[in-house]
């Protein structure tokens, strides 16, 4: 058994990698000094700082998403002072530059503010929720429309965008499962690289870029049953190689920001927890971009029975380096106190200081702190329109086909559902910018198309329990050849602090849908939500299956696209889809337990013989009722064409620690259109030091083959991506068996195998 690079070393590495950084900085013809420059400036400008001037550089100063109230001469006097660092939903432009005027002309040092915003899939050009971005699988979606929202958000002065959020989630009840990246670390980590490339830019001073935020440090998606602001209880291994990658990610892309979390993990709340933001964040990523915390989690430490009060709260916050406070006032309140008290040093204080003004030097606000008078943010260009479109489509995924979609020509549509003209719906959640009257919604594409349509709507929004439109939705079906409907959740349903326990259709959806099966029209059901919904009493009704997410602005062009068979749908499931809430929390890379599920052995309740006897069913881990498997699995996704995988090829059977290995597999596309596979290679590390996941995303690659061709896609795996985190905190690689496949999801595959000597 090899293990390698202690995780211990990782200090060591960090400090070394700070002493190159440091070199590198000193030495004239690599880098023109910038950041010892940058480190002389802070220093100068924090000596000239009054102890208030900086408390005042920690002061994230909150408005109500909606607040549109005007300027109180309080507040300004409280930027006049230097009382305040920054603001977080300022929309106003005017309010927003006499603001940072009065900052940079006024106020004692002239540090300009900075403005905050949710910028989370869109501005004004409303992208698909975050989960769709994932179900693209392609970073450069990711990319494109963070450059996109930078581009609109910054023309309103917002320079910092709480993005991207990186939280793994495995329970989709919990509602802010729609603004993740999805349940596997790989994936994430790609996203996150992206996002951040895409809202940073490649020059952070170019005002048209925003600071990026890395949300929420750390491990919130794992929060008790799906409940939102939930205890977390995790081991460090499980925190390190599935929470902490789309951060680390983040950080080594250059991600500006973190954003503490709500919740407190193994007893510790993440706005007070030394292990994560000095140990982790700081001495291990060497983050040098200032942590914000999240709305009132500083204070909010009190509630969780953390902190004794809010004093004890700004101790806490502060000693660990939580640098900026959002929203409550416990550092304005009694920093200085604990200061004079002795309870904190001068040096915590500038360290927290040095860190955002580091951030807004970066951001080249003390030369731009304006709107620049040319900068047009080209809100809903035509380029930006497109891209949404293009973001939609590759993120639907196509669940079910019987030969249904695409649609034909010549054939009549009944558009039947409560979100088939729901344009504040289809937004989705975090769309504080995005406007209903731009939404194009499917009902208005298919108006706009060749098709003819009945329309009729049957419930008027998801949750409606009225069966009062029932009649109407039934004659449009009988007079049609084809059903199409939209239904799913509306946008409130997810996001934060919407969880939902029953992840069902809501409303009578599903009673609609049984009615609307009885016509014996094909129906074609189009989710439009914010997470995966379970439908397995619907499953057999319907004939197609097409998760939209929420596509948001041009989710009705990319739909009709999609359904007519002009572009094929895109994307792959970043998250497994159960059968039930009631599966939950369900993920591909579980363990293998001692008695794993079986299916030869297993016997469902409904079968289960009267009288049977104790052990008779087999005694392996699985649900009596709901068995062991989810809906579809995550990766899964299908196409308008059919691919068939053959021949994988391992070019060794043995490899040593420093060898790649080259995998190799043949795709055919066996059906009559042109279309994009996404080709997945998952590793299992079959005995460890610590069990290991059944299967983990180590690559992929999306193929586009025409009809009949042919292609060899290779893989080269490198043993460093074989390593983990194991018990004793060690980043290992271990020697031994590992299992491969390359296949169209985690559930399928062409199965291999080798050894790491
Ligand atoms: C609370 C949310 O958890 C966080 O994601 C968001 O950025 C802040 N509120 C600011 O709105």
């Amino acid at each position: 058994m090899i293990q390698y690079l202690p995780h211990q070393h990782k200090n060591l590495f960090a400090s070394l990698s700070l002493i190159f950084c440091f070199l590198l900085s000193i030495h004239p013809q690599i880098n023109a000094q910038t950041d010892q420059e940058l480190n002389q400036k802070i220093k100068t400008l924090i000596a000239k700082m009054t102890l208030d001037e900086k408390i005042g550089q920690t002061a994230l100063r909150g408005r109500s998403s909606r607040d549109r109230g005007g300027l109180s001469e309080e507040l300004k006097q409280s930027v006049r002072n230097g009382e305040i660092g920054a603001f977080l939903n300022v929309m106003d432009k005017e309010m927003l530059t006499e603001l940072q005027r009065i900052a940079v002309e006024e106020s004692p040092q002239g540090i300009p503010l900075i403005f905050a915003r949710d910028v989370i899939h869109g501005f004004k050009t409303i992208f698909p929720i975050p989960l769709g971005i994932a179900a693209s699988w392609d970073p450069e979606v990711a990319k494109t429309t963070a450059r996109i929202s930078a581009v609109e958000a910054s023309g309103s002065g917002i320079r910092w965008t709480f993005a991207p959020m990186l939280d793994i989630a495995r329970d989709s009840r919990w509602g802010r499962v729609a603004e993740s990246p999805g349940e596997d670390p790989y994936l994430a980590a790609l996203l996150a690289k992206a996002y951040v490339a895409g809202f940073q830019g490649k020059d952070l001073t170019d005002p048209t870029n925003m600071a990026a935020c890395a949300k929420h440090f750390l491990a919130y998606g794992a929060a008790i049953g799906g409940r939102d602001y939930n205890t977390v209880s995790m081991h460090e291994p499980l925190l390190r190689n599935v929470y902490l990658p789309p951060f680390q990610a983040a950080i080594e892309s250059g991600a500006l920001t973190v954003m503490t979390a709500f919740n407190e993990i193994n007893g510790v709340p993440a706005s007070g927890n030394e292990f994560l933001l000095k140990d982790v964040l700081r001495d291990e990523m060497a983050f040098d971009g200032f942590v914000v915390s999240d709305w009132d989690s500083v204070t909010e430490m009190i509630p969780h029975g953390f902190a004794k009060d809010e004093k004890h709260a700004a101790a806490l916050a502060a000693k660990v380096g939580l640098d900026m406070e959002m929203t409550s006032r416990a550092y304005e309140h009694h920093l200085k106190t604990l200061l004079q008290e002795g309870k904190i040093t001068i040096e915590t204080i500038d360290f927290l200081v040095e860190n955002i003004l580091r951030v807004k030097f970066k951001l080249g606000l003390f030369q731009q702190a304006y709107i620049p008078k040319n900068q047009k943010a080209k809100l809903y260009h035509p380029d930006h329109l497109a891209a949404a479109k293009k973001a939609a489509i590759q993120s639907m995924v196509l669940l079910k086909n019987n030969n249904t979609l695409p649609l034909k020509e010549t054939q009549t549509l009944a558009i039947i559902g409560p979100l088939a003209d729901a344009p504040h719906d289809q937004l989705g959640t975090w769309t504080f910018d995005g406007e209903k009257e731009k939404t194009i919604t499917p009902l208005k594409s298919f108006k706009a198309s060749q098709a003819t349509i009945n329309y009729a709507q049957g419930l008027s929004y998801s949750r409606d329990t009225s069966t009062a439109g029932f009649a109407e939705a039934i004659a449009a079906a009988k007079n049609s050849d084809v059903i199409l409907f939209f239904g799913g959740e509306e946008a409130i349903l997810s996001g934060e602090a919407h969880s939902r326990a029953d992840i069902s259709l809501p409303g009578k959806q599903e009673a609609l849908l049984h009615e609307l099966a009885t016509t014996g029209k094909p129906i074609v059901l189009v989710i439009l939500a914010g997470r995966p919904i379970s439908i397995p009493r619907i499953l057999d009704k319907v004939d197609a299956v097409l998760m939209a997410w929420h596509p948001g602005t041009m989710g009705g062009p990319a739909l009709e696209e999609v359904l007519n068979g002009k572009a094929n749908p895109g994307g792959r499931l970043p998250i497994t889809w159960p059968k039930s809430g009631a599966q939950l929390p369900l993920f591909y890379n579980h363990k293998n337990t001692g008695r794993p599920a079986d299916s030869s052995s297993f016997v469902q309740l409904d079968n289960i013989p009267i009288g049977a006897w104790q052990s008779s069913l087999g005694n392996d881990s699985h649900y009596l009722d709901l068995g062991f498997t989810p809906q579809f699995p995550f990766g899964y996704g299908l196409s308008y064409t059919n691919f068939s995988y053959r021949n994988l090829r391992l070019s060794k059977k043995q490899i040593g620690l420093k060898e790649p290995l080259t995998i190799e597999a043949t795709i055919k596309n066996t059906g009559n259109r042109k279309a994009t596979e996404i080709v997945q290679l998952y590793v299992q590390d079959v005995v460890g030091s610590i069990t290991r996941p059944i299967r983990e995303l180590k690559a992929f690659q999306a193929i586009e083959l025409a009809a009949g061709e042919e292609k060899t896609v290779r893989f080269i795996l490198h043993p460093e991506q074989l390593k983990f985190v194991n018990h004793r905190l060690k980043e290992v690689i271990e020697s031994g068996d590992f299992n491969v496949w390359v296949g169209p999801n985690a559930a399928q595959g062409l199965k291999g195998a080798f050894e790491l000597k």
